[in-house]
């Protein structure tokens, strides 16, 4: 049994990306010349997901817009034989009704917004895929919710991506508490006895970070009921999952690529340029202009002050 439904969170606020997120929804932004939310669905669609739950919230309205057809647009390129972007703006669209939304009235934590998709995902396993965790897989390797799901396949336990970060950047992430050693095993999947949510790193149980693609059983919305508030006052997903381990396995996933943190500004700015560079016609142009500009960088200042 495979995931069939995925559920996306886009009803943060984007603090982090403030001014830019006032109006714009987070998960709008662009990364070269797609938004990062484009990227969450490309890829639970590739890894055989049947149907999208989204848990937006107000003022996002323009990510519902951006999967539906624009007529107007469409006429104008159509009238222009403009074929290529013709084409890729109707690609965009799914078949009717496998995107579904739900609203999440106040930003109470991840693990509130997934809770809120409780009624429509139903009894099956199900996928969670975070916008702004941008995972680049190449040509090399299927996309990371793919290489889950055909793990999930014969697992058919519990699953969160996760990757080895610095020692000092424990805090930032929910840590996976390995029953063994991973360094002890070849198989990509890690066994949990813990997970704990951004702990000091001189509390981590290790440095496997969770990133943000899961599949969970749906027992979890009943833990997620519970509203336990937990790290910053939010309600957390990382300590449903925690409980729900009492009585069902998780395993964390050494997945293939990279991940950028594009919640992040500098995770952001690395996505953008690591994605453009991928494109021949963008690489032959940029590499100039970071070449001259290196030494430039490397030796003046920074003016703005701002971070
Ligand atoms: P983040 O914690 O990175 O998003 O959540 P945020 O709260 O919008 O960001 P900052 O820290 O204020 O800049 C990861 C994902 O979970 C969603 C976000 O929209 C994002 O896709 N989320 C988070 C919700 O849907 N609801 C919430 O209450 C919190």
């Amino acid at each position: 049994m495979r995931p069939r439904t995925a559920v996306i969170p886009v009803a943060g606020l984007g603090t982090r990306f403030l001014p830019a997120t006032k109006a714009m929804p987070k998960e709008m932004l662009t990364v070269v010349d797609k938004p990062l939310v484009q990227y969450a669905v490309e890829e639970a669609f590739a890894a055989g997901i049947e149907r999208i739950i989204f848990v937006t919230g107000r003022g996002k309205e323009m990510l519902a817009d951006h999967f539906d057809y624009t007529p107007e647009l469409e006429e104008s390129l159509r009238n222009r034989n403009r074929q290529d972007p013709l084409q890729q703006i109707r690609s965009l669209v799914p078949s009717a009704g496998c995107l579904i939304y739900t609203r999440q009235n106040e930003p109470l934590g991840l693990g509130h917004a997934i809770w809120c998709a409780r009624h429509l995902v139903g009894d099956g396993p199900f996928a969670i895929l975070l916008p702004d965790d941008l995972v680049w897989s190449g040509p090399q390797h299927p996309p990371v919710m793919k290489q889950m799901c055909d793990q999930y396949e014969s697992l058919q336990h519990s699953m969160v991506a996760i990757m080895n970060v610095e020692a000092q950047e424990t805090n930032k992430y929910g840590i996976l508490d390995p029953l063994t050693a991973p360094e002890s095993s070849t198989s990509p999947l890690v066994q949990a006895k813990g997970l704990v949510e951004k702990p000091a790193p001189h509390l981590a149980p290790s440095r496997l970070a969770i990133i943000g693609r899961y599949i969970l059983r749906p027992e979890i919305f009943s833990l997620l009921g519970k509203k336990q508030t937990g790290a910053g006052g939010e309600i957390q997903l990382t300590d449903a999952m925690a409980m729900l381990m009492q009585n069902h396995p998780i395993y964390g996933f050494l997945f293939q690529g990279t991940r950028y943190d594009c919640g992040d500004k500098v995770g952001f700015q690395m996505a953008n340029l690591a994605l453009a560079m991928e494109q021949p016609e963008m690489r032959t142009r940029l590499l100039p202009f970071l070449n001259t500009q290196l030494s430039h960088w490397q030796t003046q200042p920074a003016s703005s002050t701002n971070s």
